[in-house]
């Protein structure tokens, strides 16, 4: 049953993602359909939407614009960060920047981002301060990432700090304002917000070991763009030098070989143990729930969260 609402919901933020795209500027059109109809795993909407209904929520309708704002804000910053990573495929398509070219890719990401204040503006200000806060984080993150990966000193402190912008901060946002608009408790409201922070942690964690040992033809788009940019798990273990100095060594291929001796370091096998640990957070996080059908589904999103190959 939940899971057939929670479909029905995230039909409806496709639509709305679709319809509020529409420009008579084609470009602008068509880039954003293109990156909305190359799919994506849809997590930060289907966040806000169990959020909603492990509060009690019973108007699905309320979450609908909130959680495809959500799911805008993440599509606009993919394809800035495709520009940014030099990444050509993205949900197994080819990305913005590498079909109409980096000018217009930026302009599209810019116009996506737009259409959060248009899809927010219905939510009293309490939402949209949440929902500011969150991208701002965002920003702060891939600012933060892009300036260590330049200096070198991405240290485990730094990383944390990072991952806990770019990404948390939005899944966090996401089941806040779900919860908050089914007029959960204070207590509820917060922790089900942590139980989302420490999922995003999870997911990031993952895609940051997935970068190293993923299919590239699973998950959509590239892999060894962390240790390209000189980021990422590896250099959470290594410290960002060490990693420049390594590939500065290297003949031919050096992310290849980067990525081979990565697997083998150990370093992998750390980065886990420390998704399994904000996993655990999570997971007790959702303790404080009253057992709901909701409640169930967001415990098995931890655990695809931890097994994804996409
Ligand atoms: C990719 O997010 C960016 C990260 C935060 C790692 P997703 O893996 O959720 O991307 P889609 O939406 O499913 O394509
Ligand atoms: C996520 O980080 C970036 C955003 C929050 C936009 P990544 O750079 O790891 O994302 P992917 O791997 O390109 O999807
Ligand atoms: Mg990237
Ligand atoms: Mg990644």
């Amino acid at each position: 049953m939940v899971k057939k609402i929670v479909q029905e919901g995230l039909e409806a933020v496709e639509k709305q993602l679709r319809d509020i795209v529409k420009s008579d500027v084609d470009v602008l059109q068509d880039a954003g359909l293109h990156i909305i109809r190359s799919g994506g795993k849809r997590l930060r909407p289907q966040l806000g939407i169990l959020a909603y209904l492990a509060a009690g929520g019973q108007d699905v309708a309320r979450v609908i614009p909130m959680s495809a704002a959500i799911e805008m804000v993440h599509t606009a910053t993919l394809v800035h960060d495709d520009i940014n990573d030099h990444s050509m495929t993205r949900r197994g398509q080819i990305t913005v920047h590498a079909r109409w070219g980096r000018t217009f890719a930026l302009l599209a990401g810019d116009y996506l981002f737009t259409k959060v204040y248009e899809l927010m503006a219905p939510y009293p200000s309490e939402y949209n301060v949440i929902m500011a806060d969150a991208t701002t984080k965002l920003v702060e993150g891939e600012t933060l990432q892009a300036a260590a990966a330049k200096a070198g000193n991405m240290d485990r402190e730094t990383y944390k700090t990072i991952i806990s912008r770019k990404t948390a901060s939005l899944f966090e946002a996401a089941a806040r304002m779900g919860a908050m608009l089914a007029d959960a408790g204070e207590e509820m409201i917060e922790a089900l917000a942590i139980y989302a922070y420490n999922l995003g942690l999870t997911f990031q964690i993952v895609d940051d070991i997935l970068d190293i040992v993923g299919d590239p033809d699973t998950l959509g788009k590239p892999v060894g763009t962390d240790i390209a940019q000189n980021r990422g798990v590896m250099a959470t273990q290594n410290g960002g030098l060490a990693v420049q100095e390594a590939v500065a060594e290297m003949e031919d291929d050096p992310i290849a070989r980067m990525m081979a001796n990565l697997r083998e370091s150990g370093a992998l096998e750390i980065a886990r143990m420390q998704a399994e640990e904000t996993a655990v957070r999570a997971r007790n996080a959702l303790t404080s729930l009253p057992p709901s059908p909701a409640r169930t589904e967001m415990e098995n999103l931890i655990e695809m969260v931890l097994d994804r190959q996409n």
